[in-house]
């Protein structure tokens, strides 16, 4: 993990931005899968929202999604699996970026056939506070025919398609990268990320 920590960090520090197969393994990929469809055949996952209350009535036409949040005080084996991962990540990007992430929020979300989440960036409205995204997919045998790619929209080349293959993981700074995701003939389904900065007062 450390090994793999390095390669992330130095990928940050070099363009802001780290896309990786395989980071994660079959089985934690199978348990979180698990999971997930889980929490959707118990009707956990509701429809996202997007920015602060006042301007939520466009969120339809923004994004497609539906998530639900991971309390981090009632994870699951395969989810403290993955919050050690993370948090392990934090600490060498704080130790060596000094990117004072000091908590990660997460959220499963699944995209049904069709859907989407137009450009945009993960920070705004009242996500001022991320510094790091982090997309981890949970699909098995994604063909490229099916769609469903996340475009990284780099300011100095062409854009970066990711497919949401089960293993890749995707990190970027939250601040730098707008991004899209791409409707897809199939559902859809990742653990997505963010790691914080810590408010100031009032904020
Ligand atoms: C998001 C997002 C990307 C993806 O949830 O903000 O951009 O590939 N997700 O799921
Ligand atoms: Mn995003």
């Amino acid at each position: 993990m450390s090994f793999l920590n390095d390669r992330i960090v130095e990928s940050i520090a070099k363009t802001g931005c780290y896309v990786g197969a395989s980071v994660i393994d079959a089985a934690l990929v199978i348990a979180l899968r698990g999971r997930v469809r889980f929490l959707q055949a118990r009707h956990s996952l509701i429809a996202a929202q997007v920015g602060r209350a006042t301007t939520r009535s466009s969120t339809t036409e923004l994004r497609g999604d539906s998530i639900t949040w991971l309390d981090q005080d009632a994870l699951d084996p395969a989810e403290v699996r993955a919050m050690a991962m993370i948090d392990s990540l934090r600490g060498a990007l704080n130790e060596a970026l000094y990117i004072g992430a000091m908590d990660t929020e997460c959220h499963y979300a699944r995209y049904p056939a069709g859907a989407f989440y137009k450009t945009h960036l993960d920070r705004f409205g009242n996500h001022d506070l991320r510094i790091v995204s982090l997309v981890f997919y949970l699909n098995a045998g994604w063909q490229d025919h099916q769609g469903g790619e996340l475009l990284i929209h780099h300011s100095d080349r062409e854009s970066e398609r990711v497919l949401p293959r089960c293993g890749t993981m995707v990190a970027f700074l939250s601040a730098q990268f707008p991004h899209e995701v791409l409707p897809a003939t199939r559902p859809r389904l990742a653990l997505t990320g963010w790691m914080r900065r810590r408010a100031l007062v009032g904020q």
